[in-house]
């Protein structure tokens, strides 16, 4: 199991306000809660089901690692813990989530493909009297007030992103406009590269991120807003195309995570330009590739998003209701801003 990071972790302020990338709908309200904790007792004969969107996912990938580290240090056997790989299709899911219930497993970790069909994987697990745990893909606001009305056992742990988007817009507001605004026009000039909508954390971070620098009194040109799921190929992919077609223009490129920032640093590299000279670049995440940039200066800076609290928080969950206890239905935690004067501290605690 890995170091716990709960210490270092930072208070942000949440905004209500909503701004947009280059034109996005506004997003919905969402509450925060106690967090949960689970007590002592024999844990070695329950069992686990876990689902995943998808395995090649990098962030997901450490945080199903965590997970089940953390389910065995807590007294789960390691072959009562079940981890599915959903490949990011929602038919495929929806059978492991059948397949999980059928074998009575005591409880139910799932980050949903979609989160949009939360509401029949809910009733499902519901119905077949098994508490449920979703992670890292939030359903709506409706759907979670469903869970409190009825007073079942199904909780969402995850982080606010809006605050991971605010980080990134600050960010670039602390290098100051002389710095960021390359061609002098007193307006930066940015394309965004958004993660797939079906997780609400690539609209927050895509609204936010901009917002930090409108609030901050900059004033913004959005060039290109592009959904690159989360992938590092599609977004190479889509830097280069926007390089390609605007050239010099761009001061800026933020990228809803990290994975997505390494493709766009490869683009930018390809291009001949220069992070932290003559064009500026923010991912979400904190991957330790990226750390290295950001050590580097080839990144301009990253978001730690904790997926150390988060797996714990949601194992603890779990256990809680395994054990007969309740959950908050909000479970949440904080991001980390990354510069290089703390990346290395980052970057120790992930590796
Ligand atoms: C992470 C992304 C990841 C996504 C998966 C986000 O919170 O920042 O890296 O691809 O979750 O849903």
């Amino acid at each position: 199991m890995k170091k716990k990071v709960i210490s270092i972790l930072l208070v942000a302020t949440m905004v209500a306000a909503m701004v947009t990338g280059c034109g996005n709908s506004p997003a919905s309200d969402s509450s925060s809660n106690d967090g949960a904790s689970a007590g002592g007792g024999d844990l070695s004969d329950k069992k686990v089901g876990v689902c995943i969107y998808q395995f090649s996912d990098n962030f997901m990938t450490l945080f199903r690692e965590e997970l089940e580290n953390y389910l065995i240090s807590q007294g789960f056997s390691k072959e009562n813990i079940t981890i599915a790989d959903g490949a990011n299709d929602q038919a495929t899911q929806t059978g492991q989530i059948d397949n999980f219930i059928a074998d009575n497993v005591d409880v139910l970790i799932i980050n949903p493909v979609n989160s949009s069909s939360a509401e029949t994987i809910t009733d499902k697990v519901v119905g077949a009297g098994i508490p449920l745990v979703y992670i890292n893909r939030e359903p709506d606001a409706a759907e979670e007030k469903r869970w409190e009305d009825n007073g079942w056992d199904v909780t969402y742990v995850g982080c606010d992103a809006r605050q991971s988007g605010t980080f990134q817009g600050e960010m670039i507001v602390d290098l100051g406009l002389d710095t960021v605004d390359l061609n002098g026009d007193g307006k930066i000039q940015y394309i965004m590269v958004e993660g797939d909508p079906e997780n609400v954390d690539a609209q927050y971070r895509t609204e936010f991120s901009v917002k930090a620098l409108t609030d901050a009194g900059l004033e913004v040109d959005c060039l290109s807003d592009q959904v690159g799921n989360w992938q590092q190929d599609q977004a190479q992919q889509i830097v280069a195309n926007a390089l390609g077609q605007f050239g010099n223009d761009i001061e800026v490129v933020f990228c809803n995570n990290d994975a997505m920032a390494l493709g766009a640093l490869q683009a930018i590299e390809s291009a001949g330009r220069t992070v932290g000279t003559d064009i500026f670049l923010v991912g979400v995440d904190a991957l330790s590739e990226a750390l290295e940039d950001v050590l580097a200066g080839t990144m301009t800076g990253t978001v730690f998003n904790d997926h150390f609290s988060q797996s714990h928080s949601a194992a603890d969950a779990a256990i809680n209701f395994v054990k007969g206890g309740s959950n908050a239905y909000y479970i949440g935690c904080d991001y980390v801003k990354v510069t290089q004067d703390n990346a290395q501290d980052i970057l120790d605690m992930v590796k």
